[in-house]
């Protein structure tokens, strides 16, 4: 057997700003407790073997770097990272990547973005190379365009960095870790917060929503506008509550932006049952998470509530996860 390289991502929830992140507004995510794992090994057969739960897809190597030739296949946004690593490092060979997911593909958990930032890492790792954590959400973004056109980052930024982040144009800051700003008074923020994940089991296409989002904005942008300013205007305020641990207002403001990712049009009845349902059942607050149209909710809930809501919403995968640390890592 070739040499082998293991690196793996963490699953990824947006706790506020969706689709207006795309238009430049700020947004708040976190790192969840799943993970994705990306183990590649060198073969000499001089292929690119991708294999995960969606298939297995095999690209020549000299053929990486012509995209059209695999655009339609369901890993061509790893091809496509496998190539830019090898381009960058200059070092080529052929190679059987193998994806190993504990969590749901096409559930706006950021499937995609975890997938090609531990595959960017374990190839990179292969090779000898160290990528520095810069790099890999660089080339994790250039992936995550070639399957939504127009992304924002914030799932490569949270799939590489881990933790709880606030994302805005492209700028990102961690909240959680504590030290990350001598000037901050509250640093560590966020770290008690406990989520309900729950799945509609419906799969959502992320490209889709945004375009829908696109053409409803362009159809009428006064109100887009001022559903863009009410995101950020929650979001900002979430910043605050998060600041100040105050779970009460943090799940108020939850609930309040899937009203608004409802009137965007992006949320559906099974969502809204299921947002519904949390609340019924105890939690602070409760939204869709993501690009919506399916996928899955978050519900935030506080020490005894998790198993509560887990058992009333058992008809749903579900799980409760806190803010996972880690972003992308070398596993060995
Ligand atoms: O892929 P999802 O469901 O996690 O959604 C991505 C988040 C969007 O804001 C809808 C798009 C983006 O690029 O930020």
């Amino acid at each position: 057997m070739g040499r082998v390289a293991v690196a793996s991502a963490p699953a990824k929830a947006i706790l506020f700003g969706e689709h207006f992140v795309v238009y430049g507004k700020p947004a708040i995510a976190m790192a969840l407790n799943r993970r994705v794992r990306a183990t590649s090994t060198i073969n000499d057969r001089g292929e690119v073997r991708v294999r995960s739960s969606l298939g297995s897809s095999t690209i020549p190597l000299e053929s990486i770097d012509d995209t059209q030739l695999y655009e339609h296949d369901p890993h061509r946004h790893i091809v496509f990272a496998v190539a830019n690593v090898m381009r960058l490092l200059n070092r080529y060979a052929g190679v059987d990547i193998l994806l190993e997911s504990d969590f749901p593909y096409g559930m706006g958990l950021g499937a995609s973005a975890a997938t090609s930032t531990a595959t960017i890492a374990s190839i990179a790792s292969i090779f000898g190379a160290e990528m520095s954590k810069d790099e890999v959400f660089r080339l994790s973004v250039e992936a995550e365009r070639l399957v939504h056109k127009n992304p924002s980052g914030i799932d490569s930024a949270v799939c590489t960095y881990g933790g709880l982040l606030l994302f805005k144009d492209g700028m990102i800051e961690r909240l959680d870790r504590k030290g990350y700003s001598p000037l901050d008074q509250c640093q560590g923020q966020g770290q008690g917060l406990q989520f309900v994940v729950v799945s509609s089991g419906m799969v959502k296409d992320t490209g889709s929503m945004v375009m829908k989002v696109k053409s409803r904005g362009e159809s009428n942008r006064e109100e887009f506008a001022s559903l863009a300013e009410m995101s950020e205007a929650i979001t900002v305020q979430a910043l605050y509550a998060i600041r100040c641990n105050d779970l009460a207002r943090i799940g108020e403001l939850l609930t309040l932006n899937h009203g608004l990712l409802k009137r965007l049009g992006v949320s559906n009845d099974t969502l809204d049952a299921i947002v519904y349902e949390a609340l019924r059942n105890g939690a602070y607050g409760a939204k869709l998470t993501g690009a919506g149209g399916g996928g899955c909710i978050i519900s935030l809930v506080d020490g005894s509530r998790g198993k509560v809501l887990l058992n009333a919403l058992s008809r749903y995968e579900a799980f409760i996860s806190g803010i996972e640390d880690d972003g992308v890592i070398i596993e060995g």
